[in-house]
């Protein structure tokens, strides 16, 4: 899968984990920033990533900021972006399945490596369910 992924520098240090983790499962990734712990403007990178799927040339993608929220608010102003912040398995897993996000947002000042590390991976391999979920998604989203 192609995965376009960055963060700000509050989630520099994750994003270069998530980055390996990626890579060892087979992923290509698309490293889109930021490259250290200067602090920048996360609208910035959720608009790079948010592009990069809006355009086809990332499948999906992985945004973490230090809460994952300004991240999640920014990326899902765009119309085809369905941006999911999650901090446990579960929701993790609903996003995929009921909300067919095509964007894992991660707080890295909320959750340890650990926990990122699991998420990410119930997140990739978690199937949209479609059915009623489309419905619904068709009511505020594109594609
Ligand atoms: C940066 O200090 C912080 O505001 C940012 O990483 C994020 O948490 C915003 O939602």
């Amino acid at each position: 899968m192609k995965i376009a992924l960055a963060a700000d520098h509050g989630g520099f240090a994750l994003k270069e984990s998530i980055a390996k983790l990626l890579h060892s499962l087979g992923h290509e990734v698309a490293d889109m920033g930021c490259h250290s712990l200067q602090s920048v403007d996360y609208p910035d990178y959720a608009d790079l990533v948010a592009a990069a799927i809006t355009a086809g040339k990332s499948d999906s993608g992985i945004l973490i900021c230090g809460t994952g929220i300004g991240m999640s608010i920014a990326a899902n102003r765009h119309r085809k972006i369905r941006a999911a912040i999650c901090h446990d398995e579960y929701t993790a897993r609903k996003s995929r399945e009921h909300n067919n996000a095509n964007i894992l947002c991660l707080g890295a000042r909320v959750i340890g490596e650990g926990v990122a590390v699991e998420l990410v991976k119930v997140w990739l391999a978690t199937s949209f369910a479609g059915g009623r979920h489309q419905q619904r998604i068709d009511k505020y989203s594109e594609g």
